[in-house]
């Protein structure tokens, strides 16, 4: 296995140590989470609910014979376990490269622990060197990128890409974001805009970030 994907094990395997019996899991999206999944049969029995943030999570979950239970059915997500684009040690976050930022922002929203899973190569100082990922209602598509434009960033629409709620996703350059709540909650505003990848205002309660060989924690 090569070193990148060695250490997205690493990091997704100390995440199973956060998991207690009877609590309600939220799996993420992406390749690191993929690991956390392929480990999770040898937990899932002992957890009260499982929850997905995506087509693709739920239909890796399901292959391996995990039950997914639908958000709507689950008081409260105890753990939230999800990956990032790029991560600050303050624990601010981008993610939605795998374009399921919105179901991933409502767990995040409805997790009381949300445990972020990164290898080091993730970490910034500032956010924005990631394109920042946002998810509009296709009729704004046009509009949405026009006010991005006046607010100094570069959108580009992802080609040839739906996300699972049926959505456009507009990836936006040149955008630093130094103060993320601030252009989190700015970008939300514009109509049509669904979500915004930036996760700032609920963001992580811990990070992992896997290092060579070991995994170093920030809370
Ligand atoms: C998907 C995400 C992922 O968490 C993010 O893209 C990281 O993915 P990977 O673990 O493959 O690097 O936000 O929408």
């Amino acid at each position: 296995m090569d070193q990148q994907k060695e250490k997205k094990r690493l990091v997704a395997q100390t995440a199973l140590s956060y998991l207690k019996e009877g609590m309600s899991l939220g799996v993420g999206t992406g390749s690191t989470v993929d690991f956390f999944i392929d480990a999770l049969p040898e937990h899932s029995h002992y957890l009260a609910a499982i929850v997905s943030s995506s087509e693709a999570s739920t239909k890796k979950l399901k292959n391996l014979k995990i039950e997914v239970t639908d958000l709507n059915r689950v008081s409260d997500v105890d753990v939230y376990v999800d990956g990032a684009d790029e991560a600050t040690k303050h624990l601010n976050l981008i993610k939605g490269g795998g374009g399921a930022l919105t179901r991933e922002k409502i767990l995040a929203g409805a997790s009381r622990r949300f445990i972020c899973i990164v290898d080091d190569t993730k970490i910034v100082d500032v956010l924005g060197k990631f394109p920042i990922p946002v998810e509009v209602i296709p009729m704004a598509q046009s509009y949405v990128a026009r006010q991005i434009v006046k607010a100094g960033g570069q959108p580009i629409l992802r080609e040839k890409f739906v996300s699972d709620n049926g959505n456009q996703i507009l990836d936006v350059h040149n955008l630093a974001v130094t103060d993320p709540v601030k252009l989190e909650i700015e970008l939300n505003q514009i109509p049509g805009v669904v979500t915004v990848g930036i996760f700032a205002r609920r963001k992580a309660d811990i990070l992992l970030i896997s290092e060579k060989n070991d995994v170093i924690t920030l809370d």
